[in-house]
């Protein structure tokens, strides 16, 4: 194949950041399925391919560009999240070409990359001890927290804002859908605030009331308890099972997963570090997990011939000093 101008797709030049965020690329698992000798298809949606290098970038802009259009947001306004990191780093990089400035309420266990990111960035950071996130209430806490020390700024609240689950709607879902041609059996995701799975979820299922969700949650091994606040987690994604309903995101849809399937972090770095030996791939430890659980059910003789997709929330960049690719220094 000759590459020339004539073949190059024309692109429009983006007016700024925001206007390259989305349309991102679904790469299949090619070598990484027939080294398993997996017929099924397995498909990425490289979401680390966003230009801030994470799944967060649609959302932070949809949160934005919404308190933009209600008039919620002045040049110079402070704009304030509880995060694990990447909605920060999208945040900041958009309040960064927009003239805001930011605030971060983040846990002691983010990964060392993205707490320089965010530095570099000039975020402002709050750094809460992973411990007082066992307190069921803790997220109510915080959130009062963030509110009472920053009057007038504006929370973003990615955990509750309907913004976050309808950009996953509007363009994380058509867009695999557009790709696919249709030909999508199922969808994998993990939960961190439930707005990818609860929104590009409710659109496909719209579409093909057959398919089906699954949920890549962290395993009991992989989440923080009072015998061991610092387990090796799955950075960004939490548990749905068991939880009562009122200690879970509001933006996540309860009603969407058809399975959950639980997946350790050891297994999730593991895929993380196959899927970039083996493909070329470099995602972080969230993608390991939806494409372990992938496996898993491409390995199930009904779903032989399928198409599943599995969301690869983010760069593995981010976790160089996170244990992930490396033992942690
Ligand atoms: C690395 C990573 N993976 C997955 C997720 C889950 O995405 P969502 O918040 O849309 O459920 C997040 C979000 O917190 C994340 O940061």
């Amino acid at each position: 194949m000759t590459i020339s101008a004539d073949t190059i797709a024309p692109r429009a030049i983006a007016r700024d950041l925001t206007d390259t965020i989305g349309s991102t690329p679904l790469i299949a698992l090619g070598n990484y399925a027939a080294a398993r000798g997996l017929s099924a298809r397995i498909l990425g949606k490289a979401e680390f391919t966003n230009p801030v290098g994470s799944v967060k970038d649609r959302i932070a802009w949809g949160i934005i560009r919404d308190a933009e259009e209600q008039g919620l947001l002045q040049r110079g306004d402070l704009i304030v999240d509880i995060t694990s990191g990447n909605t920060g780093i999208a945040l900041a990089a958009i309040a960064a070409s927009r003239g805001y400035r930011t605030k971060f309420y983040l846990g002691d266990n983010t990964s060392p990359d993205k707490r320089r990111i965010l530095e570099a960035l000039g975020a402002e950071l709050v750094t809460i001890p992973n411990s007082f996130f066992l307190d069921p209430d803790a997220l109510e806490k915080l959130f009062a927290q963030a509110e009472a020390e920053n009057e007038g700024a504006f929370i973003a609240n990615q955990l509750g804002n309907p913004a976050n689950p309808r950009t996953h709607y509007e363009t994380t879902g058509p867009e695999i859908w557009r790709d696919t041609d249709g030909e999508i059996d199922v969808l994998v995701a993990g939960v961190g605030t439930g707005g990818t799975v609860s929104g590009a979820g409710r659109f496909l299922k719209e579409k093909k009331p057959g398919l089906r969700v699954v949920i890549a949650e962290p395993g009991d091994a992989s989440v923080p308890t009072e015998e061991d606040e610092y387990p090796d987690e799955i950075d960004g994604v939490h548990k749905v099972l068991d939880i009562e309903e009122e200690r879970l995101p509001p933006n996540y849809d309860t009603s969407i997963a058809d399975e959950v399937l639980q997946v350790e972090a050891a297994d999730a770095y593991a895929t993380a570090r196959a899927l970039l030996r083996e493909d070329g791939l470099f995602v972080g430890p969230s993608a390991g997990a939806t494409v372990w659980v992938a496996t898993r059910l491409a390995e199930r003789p009904e779903l032989a011939d399928a198409t599943i997709v599995a969301i690869l929330p983010d760069t593995g960049e981010r976790y160089l000093s996170a244990g992930v690719f490396f033992p942690k220094a």
